[in-house]
């Protein structure tokens, strides 16, 4: 009931979008099922390259293909053109194998009639398997020389970030921690006979939640239960908790509200963000699809730093694999060849799928503790730059770096290196408490869905009628995609 509801209602949101156009994306993808960080190196599995290719059919059936729900202003729809992609990946197994597989959902072979080349002497050329389209994924570019990648157990470390790693590591001296090591020592020992092989019993604790947890997550996907020991030991319940505890500790590794600089990830992400997202607008569309593939912890850090936790406790929890984040660049005003809208007529819609995006739905949520999930592009950018990191000078003072690719900008900027970490964006969401927090967040999504609601109730007859005709009466609603199990 509920669930068919939601559905006319995301169809008649589609309906609502109708005179909207997309002028470009920002894509922030997690990679795709692997095998566990427990045994490097760690590579993508079958079932993880499926799930990179169903999202990137996803955002090929709503962005790029010729009958797209939401079509790309000028993109180019079945011969892939490299100038109007950008796609970053760390150099890794993983995360690059997981770019390389959404690539190909989202630009598919062409077959034999596109693909293939005149040459000079008159023979003609075909692309090999079937007109296969090759896209370079290129390194991630960030403002430190080290990206994460998917090779290590914590991927802070690998932010080498000087004050970040100082502030993750606090976490482990906090009475929150110490609690949480405490209390759950009997829980970890209680299961210790199904990681042996892997910890001991000094290991098997609490402070290596995320390892312990990706071991046997990744077992009770791959394992025949035959195969894990004392597989008994895995209850729905035990699963869960192991799943909560890991949520727990990575999500404190990766945000804090006082420190903001432990979300070192968010930080250079989000100005990644805006400076893509700014140049397809500067170039008029010329470069509307910008993709990045990432780990989790970035995930963790941009939320807490865009106060979606005050949306959604969930946002607190390590999305699933082949999860996305999507910023859309919208207008109502009219882009043509010789028109395109002004910076104040452009506005940002930010979007969020847990998993894969072919079987869980891409749903809109309010950023910076807004509540509506449509936002101007210049409160977008001034929000953004309360804590995006987007500059080597900037990053090396913030991390209080002087040394190696900051040894350069260190003489400059010395004198307020170590203060300088101590500005905080989010202190205002500091004070509320989870559990108001999540009250607030869910009263906030119920404003926005009965706002839409009267929205649809007045205009929503109208435009039913109108694109009816349009369509012939084919009316495909977009997110139809299954609720997840
Ligand atoms: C339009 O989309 C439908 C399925 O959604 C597909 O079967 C059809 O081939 C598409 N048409 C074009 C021209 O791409
Ligand atoms: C045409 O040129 C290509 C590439 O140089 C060559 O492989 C092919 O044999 C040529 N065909 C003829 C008919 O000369
Ligand atoms: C920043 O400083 C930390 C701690 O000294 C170091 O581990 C890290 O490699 C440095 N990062 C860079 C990019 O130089
Ligand atoms: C755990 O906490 C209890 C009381 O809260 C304390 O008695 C006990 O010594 C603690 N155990 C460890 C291992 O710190
Ligand atoms: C495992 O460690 C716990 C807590 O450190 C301790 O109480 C227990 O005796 C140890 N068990 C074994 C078999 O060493
Ligand atoms: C799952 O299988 C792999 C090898 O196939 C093994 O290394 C790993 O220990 C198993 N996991 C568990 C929890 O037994
Ligand atoms: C455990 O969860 C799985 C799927 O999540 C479900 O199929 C199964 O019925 C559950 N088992 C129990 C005992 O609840
Ligand atoms: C966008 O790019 C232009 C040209 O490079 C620059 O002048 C402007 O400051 C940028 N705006 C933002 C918000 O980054
Ligand atoms: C949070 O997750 C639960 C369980 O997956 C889901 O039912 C709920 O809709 C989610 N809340 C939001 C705001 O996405
Ligand atoms: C995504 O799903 C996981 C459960 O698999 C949950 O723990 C997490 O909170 C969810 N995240 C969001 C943002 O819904
Ligand atoms: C476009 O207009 C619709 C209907 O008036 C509105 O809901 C939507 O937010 C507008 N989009 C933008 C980007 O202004
Ligand atoms: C939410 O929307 C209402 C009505 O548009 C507005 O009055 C209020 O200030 C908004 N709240 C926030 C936090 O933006």
């Amino acid at each position: 009931m509920l669930s068919s509801r939601l559905l006319l209602l995301s169809s008649f949101f589609s309906l609502l979008q109708a005179d909207e156009t997309i002028l470009g994306v920002y894509i922030f993808h997690r990679h795709g099922d692997r095998t566990s960080k427990s045994f490097a190196p760690t590579t993508l599995t079958d079932l993880g390259y499926c799930q990179v290719y169903g999202s990137g059919e996803f955002y090929r059936n709503r962005y790029i293909d010729a009958n797209a729900s939401s079509p790309i202003y000028g993109i180019s729809s079945s011969v892939v053109k490299n100038s109007q992609l950008s796609v970053e990946a760390p150099v890794d197994t993983v995360l690059q194998n997981s770019a390389a597989g959404f690539l190909q959902g989202l630009y598919p072979p062409v077959g034999a009639t596109l693909g293939t080349q005149l040459l000079a002497n008159g023979t003609r050329v075909e692309a090999p398997l079937g007109g296969f389209q090759l896209i370079p994924v290129n390194a991630v570019a960030s403002a430190s020389s080290a990206a994460n990648s998917e090779n290590s157990a914590w991927l802070q470390g690998q932010s080498g970030c000087a004050n970040a790693i100082i502030s993750s590591n606090a976490y482990f001296y906090s009475q929150e921690y110490m609690n949480k090591l405490n209390s759950t020592m009997s829980f970890y020992q209680s299961i210790l006979p199904v990681i042996s092989g892997t910890f001991t019993n000094a290991t098997d604790t609490f402070k290596n939640a995320y390892s312990i947890y990706d071991l046997i997550h990744v077992s009770t996907i791959h394992n025949s239960s035959a195969s894990i020991p004392s597989d008994n030991l895995l209850t729905n319940e035990t699963l869960f908790q192991l799943q909560t505890l890991a949520d727990n500790h990575e999500f404190n590794l990766a945000f804090n509200s006082s420190e903001p600089i432990r979300a070192i990830a968010g930080s250079t992400l989000a100005a990644q963000i805006v400076q893509q997202l700014n140049s397809t607008i500067v170039g008029k569309s010329k470069s509307q699809v910008s993709l990045q593939f990432g780990a989790y912890a970035s995930f963790l850090s941009f939320f807490g730093l865009a106060q979606l936790p005050q949306v959604s406790e969930n946002f607190t929890g390590i999305c699933d694999y082949a999860s996305s984040m999507t910023f859309e660049l919208v207008t109502n005003a009219t882009v043509s060849n010789t028109s395109y809208p002004s910076n104040d007529q452009i506005s940002i819609r930010f979007l969020f799928s847990n998993g894969t995006a072919s079987e869980n739905p891409l749903t809109a949520y309010p950023l910076f503790g807004q509540n509506e999930t449509v936002i101007p592009w210049t409160t977008f950018v001034d929000e953004m730059d309360n804590f995006a990191i987007g500059d080597q000078a900037t990053w090396c003072s913030q991390c209080g770096n002087s040394t190696g690719v900051c040894a350069s900008t260190a003489a400059s900027t010395s004198s307020g290196s170590s203060a300088s970490s101590t500005s905080s964006p989010t202190s205002s969401s500091g004070g509320i408490s989870k559990a108001v927090a999540g009250v607030i967040g869910a009263m906030v999504t119920l404003a926005v869905i009965l706002g839409l609601e009267a929205i649809v109730m007045l205009i929503g007859g109208l435009r039913l009628v109108s694109k009816k005709r349009l369509s012939g009466g084919n009316v495909t609603p977009e997110t139809v995609a299954p609720v997840k199990a």
